[in-house]
């Protein structure tokens, strides 16, 4: 019988194995327009604990209430699709329905993947999130700041960064361990290491490490965490600095607050005294073809690489789920079916 990953109980604090369940659940039979997949691999992410914990008004996706299955990123095999649709059975397609062996989807939610990307894999990739934020932002030269640099879009961003020109590029991360990965190996110049916030740790303010890890100040700053990581970049930010907000760990991975609000206290003197640009980043819609096209030839020529982990079998997801949010990982992690 098919399996797939469903929430038990919403999480007090930040999310357990124990929260969830597998459930069996028989192969799904698809509805008019509808596609049946069999699911080959599906993304972890640790922004899942904010809709596990009641979602965040006005976001793209809705809550997981109890009883619910999970989903999420996942590219899934056609089993059988609507004809007419153009999907042809065996075909991979990129599609929201992850968490689970076997999904019914729209017609219209489902991407087939072509042969853009050598790793079918690597469609489960967030470069495009790191891409929309870096393109076009970026000048020769400049000194990009990256937070959650070890994570799904910072492995990425990293090496967009360095690709797009950026003359230093600086990445926050959990551990030491992480960050010399950073530099080895993801086109990260330095890293910086979070301590204070979360983990039970003592290390010198993110401030003062980003003062010396960018001692000229930073152009481009890409945040995925908030919190004392924006009011660091703040400081370090040279005049006409340019932030895109695209994610809020610190808020989202709080263990003793809701994981639904990401609040932050700024010196707005210093936003106006340096004219920093701040923009939170929708991705336009269109970018994904110009980011796969890009991150194909990149791939094929060996210029970038597509950080991941493989975590083998539906019944590991919530364990995997638990250690993405543990910082145990680096780069995305997948499960494998
Ligand atoms: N705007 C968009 O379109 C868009 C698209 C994709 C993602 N996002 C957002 O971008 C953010 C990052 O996504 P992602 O997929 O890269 O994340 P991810 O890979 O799921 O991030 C996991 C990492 O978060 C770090 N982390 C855990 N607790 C933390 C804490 N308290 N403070 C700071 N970092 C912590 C850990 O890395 P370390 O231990 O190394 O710090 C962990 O490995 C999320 O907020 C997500 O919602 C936005």
């Amino acid at each position: 019988m098919p399996r797939e990953i469903r929430l038990l109980t919403t999480p007090t604090g930040l999310p357990r194995p124990e929260d969830f369940e597998i459930a069996e659940a028989p192969v799904p039979a698809p509805a008019e327009g509808e596609v049946l997949l069999r699911n080959r691999f599906f993304h972890v992410f640790a922004a899942l604990r904010s809709l596990l914990a009641g979602g965040v008004k006005g976001a793209p996706f809705p809550p997981v209430r109890p009883g619910d299955a999970l989903f999420g990123p996942a590219i899934g095999e056609v089993v059988s699709a609507p004809d007419g649709s153009g999907l042809r059975p065996g075909e991979l397609v990129f599609h929201w329905l992850g968490w689970r062996e076997y999904a019914v989807s729209p017609v219209g939610q489902c991407v087939p993947l072509g042969d853009t990307l050598p790793d079918p894999v690597a469609h489960l990739s967030q470069g495009l999130t790191a891409y929309a934020a870096l393109a076009g932002n970026v000048s020769p030269g400049d000194t990009v700041f990256v937070s959650g640099g070890a994570g799904a879009v910072g492995t990425m961003a990293g090496q967009v960064a360095r690709l797009l020109g950026a003359g230093r590029v600086v990445g926050s991360t959990g551990s030491p361990e992480k960050g010399e990965r950073l530099v080895a190996e993801l086109g990260y110049d330095a890293a910086v290491i979070r301590g204070a916030d979360s983990l039970d740790r003592q290390a010198a303010p993110i401030s003062e490490q980003l003062g010396k890890a960018a001692p000229d100040g930073i152009d481009v700053f890409v945040d995925t965490v908030g919190g004392e990581q924006l009011q660091a970049a703040l400081a370090a930010a040279r005049p006409g600095a340019r932030f895109v907000l695209a994610g809020a760990l610190s808020g989202q991975m709080a263990a003793n607050a809701s994981g639904t609000t990401a609040e932050v206290e700024l010196d707005v003197y210093q936003l106006i005294l340096k004219g920093v640009v701040m923009r939170g980043l929708r991705i336009p819609d269109g970018l994904r073809t110009e980011w796969l096209d890009r991150f194909g030839g990149w791939l094929r020529t060996g210029e970038i690489v597509f950080p991941h982990v493989r975590v083998p079998g539906i019944e590991n997801a919530a364990r995997a789920l638990q250690e993405v949010i543990g910082g145990r990982h680096l780069g995305t992690v997948v499960v494998e079916l």
